[in-house]
């Protein structure tokens, strides 16, 4: 049934309404009211009125949460008030000397604090016009920062719309910061990915902020809490602006005041203890005092408030000494160097070992052998090396130098331009690469062979049986009774869902493979652009990153994995054992009128959102390209299209379209 677009605009505000209230009701208060599939089946709802109805489509609305946005580069835009960082106390003593410079500032002054927790994330400014989150933007130099809006409106507890009653125009700030399951979730999955690990929940919510596509970054489940706001007309007591910003649908840092400075004391205290129990990381507690026109009485050096401090907490750390460094050999030759420690005890567990992470963290810390060092265990799980204690190691200690060469197959290690990473290059021999590569393939989201482990696997692997995927559907249940003393009928059900494996579909093969940089969701994008391994295997660099989301890295990547002479036999021979590498078009489907083509879009429709406008592409088969290139076939041209783009396009030969000409090839109206 279709609505007229006055029903639309009205339907499209309640769905909006509605679903914002669930969100919240979900990530601020936790008391959801529906369950999920009936809040699925709300948003499905919005998505198909918004794509119908392109124009009606509004900034607050919760579909934007799942990104779909590409920035290239984040406009740099400046701060209407500073965005400054905090001075530093470590003890008591100098909190009371702190108290002590404010008495002299305003010695009439009642000082009262509110002491709140120091999240260890990454702090924005968020701008609410007429209730509306209209931009976010990083602290950058304090001056001024990136514009990361899209990004930010995947973070599910930043309130799109704000609830209550609240100012025309608002600047809340806060900190953007990732749960520690989320921490060690992403983490996993980048091992899988052959990827390196982050170093802690912090660098990952930065590394994540500054993602080009914000789909990216809704996967990676962001989260906020308000400490700060600036409007006309807020109270005095900061205290009550924590309750206002609640009130208007944010997560406050967890805050406690109006204090004197023994209760500030005694605050700090109570969380030194439970800080652990939080999902979170903090790194210690910020005293502020509570009087905002207190507060500008007090002012601001050039890089800190006055009326403000950071108490940190020192790490749990200890003592000990480095014995040895070892080197581990990742799924895609990633070398991870390990600190190899006297046991020491540590926030309550032995430490044995310490993640070094990789080459340039040993020469950070000048790390010698035999050496001392302080090991630390903060919020993050994984202790880790915080520095050398020189003064304490053995005259005889050399310095490290990492090798050269891999500690498994003694090739020469590689560090590709720009990443601090080393990795050994014989992607085919060096047995760690090797075996993790097999664990990758019959992994549950790849080709998603039981019973068949690690431990197996390099057996297999050591007594010469599997080296490659096709060696695998060669086994049989004697091989495998052979090596391992199976209960009876394993080894024959593992030999069946070795063959039941040749109908995973084909995208799936395609991340099984384990190329480099080609996770699931780039694997479907490929496979849905190149429907069988061989149109992927003549596309072009170009042509590979000219799809939307893909990019330059990743073609690179795909391009050199398939041109490898040897990789391109072993997929013929899956191919032979019955392996899918083609998506199973059903005879009677006609194929898409875009069907292959690459289109990029320039300049504004009338009525038409550039968004529909990429679903109207790849809705019938088209593929949405990132920029004009040679692999491009049409460029849409509309009005105030960009020069650069059109004369670009035109030096390449490449075919402009209106889009009343891409109407006319596809067979049906943009907008219906
Ligand atoms: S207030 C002008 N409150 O700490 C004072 N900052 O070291 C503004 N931070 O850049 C900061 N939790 O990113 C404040 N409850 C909190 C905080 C907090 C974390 C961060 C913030 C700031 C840094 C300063």
């Amino acid at each position: 049934m279709d609505l007229t677009p006055e029903a639309a605009a009205a339907r499209i505000d309640a769905l909006i309404r509605e679903i914002n209230e669930h969100d919240y009701r979900y990530y601020v208060l936790a008391q959801p009211v529906i369950s999920d599939s009936e809040y699925d089946r709300l948003v499905a709802e919005l998505k198909r009125l918004e794509e119908q109805f392109p124009h009606l489509r509004r900034p607050d609305s919760p579909t934007q949460r799942v990104g779909g946005t590409i920035t290239k580069e984040f406009p740099v835009v400046p701060h209407r008030l500073p965005m400054l960082s905090l001075d530093n106390a470590y003890t008591s003593e100098e909190l009371i000397e702190f108290e002590q410079r404010l008495r002299k500032l305003a010695p009439n002054a009642h000082l009262r604090y509110i002491a709140q927790l120091k999240i260890d994330g990454v702090a924005v400014s968020l701008h609410y016009e007429n209730g509306v989150f209209v931009r976010g933007v990083t602290r950058g130099d304090g001056l001024q920062g990136d514009d990361i809006t899209p990004n930010l409106r995947t973070i599910r507890d930043l309130p799109l719309r704000l609830r209550g009653e609240f100012p025309l125009s608002v600047e809340v700030r806060g900190e953007v910061y990732m749960l520690r399951s989320e921490f060690l979730r992403l983490n996993q999955e980048r091992e899988e990915l052959g990827e390196p690990p982050f170093m802690n929940p912090r660098n990952a919510t930065a590394g994540s902020l500054k993602l080009q596509d914000s789909t990216e970054v809704a996967r990676r489940r962001l989260r906020f809490l308000a400490y700060f706001a600036e409007a006309e007309g807020l109270p005095d007591s900061d205290r009550a602006v924590m309750d206002l910003l609640r009130s208007w649908g944010f997560q406050v840092v967890e805050s406690g005041g109006p204090f004197s400075l023994p209760e500030v004391l005694t605050f700090i205290e109570s969380w030194a203890h439970r800080k652990e129990s939080l999902s979170y990381d903090i790194d210690g507690v910020v005293v502020k005092v509570d009087s905002r026109s207190l507060r500008s009485q007090l002012g601001a050096t050039a890089k800190a408030p006055r009326w403000a401090i950071a108490y940190k907490y020192q790490p749990e750390q200890a003592v000990t000494e480095l014995h040895s460094i070892t080197y581990q050999v990742g799924r895609t030759g990633y070398i991870t160097p390990v600190a190899e420690l006297k046991p020491v005890k540590l926030a309550g567990t032995t430490v044995k070992r310490a993640s070094l992470y990789n080459y340039d963290e040993i020469e950070r810390l000048d790390l010698h052998l035999p050496d001392v060092v302080v090991v630390e265990k903060s919020g993050e799980i994984i202790p880790k090396v915080i520095r050398a204690l020189p003064e304490r190691r053995p005259p005889e200690a050399k310095r490290v130098i990492p090798p050269s060469v891999c500690p498994e197959c003694s090739t020469p290690l590689i560090q590709p331009p720009g990443e601090v990473g080393r990795y050994c290059p014989n992607y085919k021999h060096c047995p760690p690469q090797v075996i993790g590569r097999l664990e990758h393939f019959v992994s549950r989201r790849a080709m998603n062979i039981q019973s068949l482990g690690e431990k197996i696997l390099r057996k297999l692997y050591e007594r010469g049986l599997v080296r490659t995927f096709s060696d695998l559907y060669t086994l049989t249940p004697e091989m495998l009774s052979g090596i391992e003393g199976f209960a009876e009928k394993m080894p024959q059900k593992i030999v069946n869902n070795i063959q039941a494996s040749k109908s995973v579909p084909y995208p799936r093969v395609l991340y099984a493979l384990g190329i480099r940089h080609v996770g699931e969701t780039v694997a479907q994008k490929l496979a849905d652009a190149f429907p069988s391994i061989e149109e992927l295997a003549e596309a072009s660099e170009e042509k590979i990153a000219s799809v939307y989301t893909i990019g330059e890295v990743i073609a690179r990547s795909v391009y050199a994995y398939l041109h490898d002479e040897e990789n391109w036999e072993e997929i013929q021979k899956l191919k032979r054992l019955g392996l899918q590498f083609a998506h199973k078009v059903k005879a009677a489907d006609a194929p898409l009128p875009l069907q292959g083509k690459r289109l990029l879009v320039t300049g504004t429709f009338d009525g038409v959102s550039r968004e529909r406008l990429i679903a109207y592409i790849e809705e019938n088969g088209g593929t949405y390209a990132s920029g004009v290139s040679k692999g491009l076939d049409y460029l849409v041209v509309g009005k105030d299209a960009g020069p650069a783009k059109l004369e670009k396009a035109q030096k390449l030969g490449i075919r402009m379209i209106s889009l009343a000409e891409l109407e006319a090839m596809v067979g049906r109206p943009v907008v219906e």
